[in-house]
């Protein structure tokens, strides 16, 4: 079978490593692509938009399956022009329509959903141009911390959360205006804080079947000791300890399967992965958001775990048949580090040779922000690449992932140095304090 994969970052690294261990695999095509995708596909340069160009692509490599890698491409009806094309109907992507992605592409969208079907989830009001003093005066009945989102993609930037109201207020006025996010923010939604700890629970589903994927926890922020602003996640362990039976079977019946009914029963088609980032309160999941696909660097921690032919799942979504396949998940916990450029997720300097990945023999290094200066692997992105190790438990883990990231170096290299470490359960039963590596 030959796959498309769409992508540049590490999940989409992670993704093509994934794929080309298939059996069932004859050629992978990668685009764009980064020197450590096309390490197991052939890259190809290929405008999305340009329908007639990819028409002849998929053709004349007999594709049959598209994975799309990132939310953009389906936010933009990436889906829908492959599905409505009649000389394409062989072809399946990976990766919901326009009308799912909205699960993602609008909070107002998600949260409405979300209430129609009984999910659990934060209470909520949205406001749009012109309803700044209403906004207002939710704010004066709210109790902080206050939470504010921008309706539209915002590169994860599009949240924030503040216990001064003033604040609060201004960036209401900012988004409604336009000024702060653009088309994204001209909705805003305003949430109850949750307090409680995040995880990334995933799964694949062809619209009537699903299965749930290992679950991972992300590491936003920037600075160790969970400081300083949100990334798009600097480490990811994989399983999360708290993720246990009992909290994944109520993950399982109270938001995957609901989410799958209700897509159903609203006629909304929808294949691929679903996200579920998920706020753990007191044992009880609550959605904080859904994104379209894999997370980043969730991916990298979740499929070395993966037993089961990625694969085969997706021809179990082409065929039908995903509910006779089996997820097999490697018991062993995974540990996953980003190394940034400095300055991430600020600016940051590119181009910086990157030194030393042929010493790293117990550990996956995939690729983000990469690129090839001759034969030199560069920086070329505030992610660069990440780290992934096993252990037999949490702590081998981190130790292992560390080991290897230790011998990776580029200039202003910097980690995050306590993945893990809060999840680790000192004698006294309190969880660890972040240490200097
Ligand atoms: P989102 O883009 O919706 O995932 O939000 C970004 C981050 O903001 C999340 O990963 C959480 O850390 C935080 N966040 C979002 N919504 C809430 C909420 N209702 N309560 C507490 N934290 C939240
Ligand atoms: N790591 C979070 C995300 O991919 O959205």
């Amino acid at each position: 079978m030959n796959v498309l994969l769409i992508g540049s970052g590490g999940r989409e690294h992670a993704m093509a490593w994934k794929l080309a261990q298939s059996s069932l695999l004859d050629e992978l095509y990668v685009t764009p692509g980064n020197p450590g995708v096309v390490r197991h596909g052939r890259q190809v340069v290929l405008d999305l938009n340009d329908q007639k160009k990819v028409r002849a692509f998929l053709k004349e490599k007999k594709i049959r399956i598209i994975v799309v890698g990132p939310e953009g491409p389906l936010v933009d009806g990436f889906h829908d022009r492959i599905a409505e094309d009649p000389t394409l109907k062989d072809v399946t992507v990976i990766g919901p329509r326009k009308i799912a992605a909205q699960l993602e592409g609008s909070k107002d969208f998600a949260k409405e959903f979300m209430f129609r079907h009984n999910i659990p989830t934060a209470a909520h009001r949205t406001f749009v141009k012109g309803q700044l003093k209403e906004a207002e005066e939710h704010l004066d009945r709210m109790t902080e911390p206050y939470v504010i989102k921008a309706d539209g993609l915002a590169a994860g930037k599009g949240v924030i959360i503040t216990n001064d109201k003033k604040e609060a207020l201004r960036t209401i006025k900012g988004m409604l205006d336009g000024s702060s996010f653009g088309d994204a923010g001209q909705k805003v939604v305003i949430e109850q804080f949750l307090k409680g700890i995040e995880l990334s629970a995933f799964l694949i589903t062809d619209g009537e079947h699903f299965k749930i994927l290992p679950s991972a926890k992300d590491y936003k922020r920037i600075g160790t000791g969970d400081t300083g602003p949100n990334t798009g996640g600097m480490g990811a362990v994989s399983p999360a300890p708290f993720a246990d039976k009992d909290f994944m079977q109520k993950v399982h019946d109270r938001v995957a399967a609901p989410t799958i009914r209700g897509l159903r029963k609203e006629g909304i088609d929808y294949q691929g992965f679903l996200f579920m980032g998920l706020m753990n309160v007191n044992g009880e999941p609550y959605v904080i958001e859904y994104n379209v696909r894999l997370g980043d660097p969730e991916a990298q921690c979740i499929l070395p775990r993966l037993r089961s032919d990625l694969l085969d799942l997706f021809e179990g979504i082409a065929s039908g048949t995903l509910s006779e396949c089996h997820v097999d998940v490697e018991d062993r916990t995974a540990v996953t580090i980003v190394m940034a450029a400095e300055g991430y997720p600020g600016k940051y300097a590119t181009g910086e040779p990157i030194l030393g990945l042929e010493s790293v023999k117990d550990a996956y290094v995939f690729q983000s922000g990469t690129a090839m200066k001759g034969d030199q692997l560069i920086t070329n992105g505030g992610r660069v690449l990440s780290v992934t190790a096993f252990g037999k438990d949490l702590e081998q883990a981190i130790m292992a992932t560390y080991r290897s990231a230790a011998l990776i170096n580029f200039e202003g290299r910097y980690m995050r140095l306590d993945i893990g470490l809060d999840l680790v359960k000192k004698p006294t039963g309190k969880a660890a304090t972040p240490q200097k590596a």
